[in-house]
């Protein structure tokens, strides 16, 4: 069911954790299976990530897109950041089975929040970028919606 990088990611995830004083950081989450996911960035004066840690607390495939998409954008401008979406991140992993695409979004949608917070910090708007949907720390607002 899961490509070998998909497990090797799995069971070996890079870059898990904090980074402490970091430059934007990102919580999504998946209202349906409840997964949670946290990624950190540290961004260095000419907007070149220089780090990226995660946290899931969800499944196997979103620990394993968190894992990857942490490498994809390491060492990456905030633009190129923004072309790490949910499809580049699967074609990394060789692909992941149709009913855990929705997993890989949640790598996407957490980039997106971490460089939306890192952009509000510093005062300023990332071509592209639209503010997060499912960020935990928005959701409150939102609750009288429902
Ligand atoms: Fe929820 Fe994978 S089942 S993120």
């Amino acid at each position: 069911m899961y490509t070998e990088k998909v497990m090797d990611h799995f069971q070996n995830p890079r870059n898990v954790g904090e980074i402490e004083d970091a430059s934007g950081v990102g919580t999504v989450g998946n209202a349906k299976c409840g997964d949670i996911m946290r990624m950190y960035l540290d961004i260095d004066e000419d907007g070149v990530i220089r780090d990226c840690k995660f946290k899931t607390f969800g499944c196997g495939a979103a620990v394993a897109t968190s894992s990857m998409a942490t490498e994809l954008v390491i060492g990456k401008t905030i633009q190129e950041a923004m072309q790490v979406t949910n499809k580049a991140v699967m074609e990394a992993l060789d692909g992941l089975p149709p009913v855990k695409v929705h997993c890989s979004l949640l790598a996407e949608e957490a980039i997106h929040a971490a460089l939306w917070d890192y952009a509000q910090k510093k005062g300023i708007s990332i071509e592209g970028l639209e503010k997060p949907k499912s960020d935990i720390h928005e959701d409150e607002e939102q609750e009288e919606e429902y």
